[in-house]
């Protein structure tokens, strides 16, 4: 935990009014017996079995878990992702029924069938195969939300490839920092993609990147822009698919443990922390919890609106929806612009029955009005998601009421990049719902709020989120023990084996947890996750500054937006071409994501006597607060300065 941010001993879990999911809801859910949570709590590990039996397997796993060496789940057991996303419901008689409805950014529409699906997979894997790729190596994929970045990560899958795909809002350096950490000597891009109606470039930020790794890299590049051929030492995806069309590749049989993809996130050091999912554990978690969370089924349509290249998209637009069969709605887009209809026009022309998004774009609905959703047909939803961050209770009154005709349960989804599914949810068929507490950690995950001794909190008092046993969609570091695995301690069949989540939390005496934000230094900006060490590692290399502090500030829309304090070195001003360079270093070196709301130059930052940056401290002033306790500061002389600040 960083400094001065331990949880505060305080604040109960605030009086909620409980809302039960309506009977017509519970009658057809796939999950309704509140049995199901002292039912896998008796039989673990062994309940995992219902998980890991919605897949298909080509050897069944010798046990459910083994902690003889590391944690290893469904040990003997061997499958394939994209054989269980594709293959499956072909052989099942559904080759037509949709697989993917994708909706561009300029209104375009493209529906894959199963069948196409199935036919694009196996002639792009049978390109990555002539291009050299084999079982373990890893592909980079930097592209918009677009069918082909699905049909790659499904080739990848197919041939036992691991697949890394990062957001196509990170800059070239961001981009080439992954690749060379992962050691990938192939890049599918795209050669742009759309915003406000005008074509932006991707494909020489792609270039930009493999000119700076030290491996050598080749590219496929898919034509999003329909433009003249960019020029260039590439192959084209098109013609990768028009030379392989109709070959069919064979799945590759990947031991549970295998690695299926590599995602990195934003952790507490500068550089980018790298999460390993595995093949089986993960792909059993995901579809376990489309099934009894979002309670999907393969005629439903399944809308998450995250971009791909973040965990959510991975778990919830890809692998749960298309490992259940169902068919899941891509989207390029953002909510506006054009116009504020968009969201609401995909729901009524796809007719989607579970909607999954998070509550920074359900802030700016709010703002944009009741009336927008009022002119559409949303009658289709029966289920709706919100992840990232904490849904108050007032947004989800309106998602409910507005979005969800007062008669769709909300399922608030706690969980991370780190935990590859859902963990903490109420079950739409079983549980009621609390506005603005997520629930109870979901059947067979075990987690807890602890204090600062690791000891259980009592019943309203915050603490520390920590899961105390091991689950299925654990990434490997975890399960080794090693590297950023330190927030985990202990043997795993210790009884105090647990693993640190960074979250505040409060248990209510039902054990509904309530979220109150990260401990560490991790920002959630519009539900994107950022370091704020990753942003002052940018900051402080620009010439000209000493030192900088990076928080985050309380936004309205936004959840949080970002405030870089920076001192300038002696007899350098602070003037706005000095704050211009800030904000080019952080899009340079991250994206426009993380490029920060507020620069403020200060003299000096505020520090401990031990020479720690008081980031309480100037959390409070982000937030136009008064800090309260000065005490502490080995420089108060940076008080008057800073403290004039929020006067202004
Ligand atoms: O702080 C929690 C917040 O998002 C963090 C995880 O971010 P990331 O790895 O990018 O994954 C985002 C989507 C799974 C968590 O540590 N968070 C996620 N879901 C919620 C949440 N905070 C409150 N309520 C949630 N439902």
């Amino acid at each position: 935990m960083s400094d001065g941010r331990d949880p505060a001993v305080s604040a109960g879990a605030p009086d909620r009014e409980s809302v039960a999911p309506p009977p017509s809801f519970v009658a057809q859910a796939n999950v309704t017996d509140p049995d199901i949570y002292r039912e896998f709590d008796e039989e673990w590990p062994e309940c995992w079995r219902r998980a890991a039996d919605r897949l298909t397997w080509t050897s069944q796993y010798d046990s459910v878990l083994s902690t003889a060496d590391g944690i290893d789940w469904f040990p003997g057991g061997e499958l394939n992702a994209s054989y269980n996303c594709v293959d499956r419901h072909v052989e099942a008689g559904r080759k037509n029924h949709a697989a993917i409805k994708w909706e561009g950014k300029l209104g375009e529409t493209r529906t894959y069938t199963y069948q196409d699906l199935y036919r694009e997979v196996n002639a792009f894997a049978a390109a990555l195969r002539e291009m050299g790729v084999e079982e373990d190596d890893v592909v980079t994929l930097y592209m918009p939300v677009l069918p082909e970045l699905v049909v790659a990560m499904l080739a990848c899958a197919r041939i036992g490839a691991v697949h890394s795909v990062v957001f196509a809002g990170f800059s070239a350096d961001a981009l080439a920092t992954r690749m060379e950490n992962a050691g990938s000597a192939l890049l599918i891009t795209c050669d742009g993609y759309y915003r406000r109606g005008t074509a932006v470039d991707l494909k020489s930020k792609a270039d930009n990147a493999c000119l700076s790794v030290s491996q050598d890299v080749d590219q496929v590049v898919v034509d999003r822009l329909e433009g003249p051929s960019y020029p260039g030492d590439h192959r084209s995806y098109e013609d990768c698919i028009d030379a392989h069309d109709g070959e069919v590749v064979e799945p590759v049989a990947r031991e549970s443990g295998d690695l299926l993809f590599y995602i990195y996130t934003s952790g507490t050091t500068g550089e980018p922390t790298e999460v390993r999912h595995t093949t089986g554990g993960y792909l059993s978690h995901v579809a376990w919890t489309s099934h009894a969370v979002f309670d999907l089924e393969p005629s439903d349509t399944h809308w998450c609106t995250a971009d791909v290249g973040w965990i959510t998209g991975h778990s919830y637009v890809v692998y749960g929806p298309l490992a259940i069969g169902a068919t899941t709605v891509l989207f390029e887009g953002t909510p506006d612009p054009p116009g504020k209809d968009r969201f609401w026009e995909v729901i009524e022309r796809n007719a989607v029955d579970v909607f999954y998004t998070a509550p920074t774009s359900i802030r700016a609905f709010m703002k944009w009005g009741e009336e927008v959703p009022a002119r559409h047909d949303l009658s289709s939803l029966r289920l709706l998601g919100s992840v990232g961050e904490s849904i108050d209770a007032t947004a989800w009154e309106w998602y409910h009421e507005h979005i969800g005709g007062g008669e769709c349960p909300i399922v608030d989804t706690w969980w991370q990049t780190e935990t590859g599914g859902v963990m903490l949810s109420t079950l739409p068929g079983v549980d009621e719902m609390r506005p603005g507490s997520v629930g109870r950690p979901l059947p067979g995950i075990d987690a807890e709020v602890v204090d600062e001794f690791g000891e259980e909190a009592p019943t309203g008092e915050s603490g520390q989120l920590v899961v105390t046993k091991p689950w299925p969609g654990m990434p490997v570091a975890l399960r080794e023990g090693t590297d950023w695995a330190r927030t985990a301690r202990g043997d795993p069949d210790d009884e105090h084996w647990a693993y640190s989540t960074g979250d505040g939390a409060v248990a209510d005496e039902d054990g509904y947890v309530t979220l109150l934000g990260r401990l560490d230094d991790v920002v959630n900006v519009s539900g994107r996750r950022l370091g704020t060490t990753e942003i002052e590692s940018a900051i402080i290399g620009v010439e000209g500054i000493a030192e900088a502090a990076v928080v985050g500030g309380e936004d309205d829309l936004k959840g949080t937006t970002i405030h870089a304090y920076v001192s300038p070195a002696a007899n350098v001003a602070g003037t706005d071409d000095l704050r211009q360079q800030v904000r080019a270093a952080v899009e340079d070196a991250i994206g426009p994501v993380a490029v920060p709301e507020e620069i403020t130059f200060t003299s000096a930052l505020p520090k401990t006597r031990s020479g720690k940056i008081l980031r309480r401290y100037l959390e409070a002033i982000a937030n136009g607060e008064q800090p309260e306790d000065t005490s502490s500061l080995r420089n108060p002389e940076v008080v008057g300065e800073l403290e004039s600040l929020v006067d202004e």
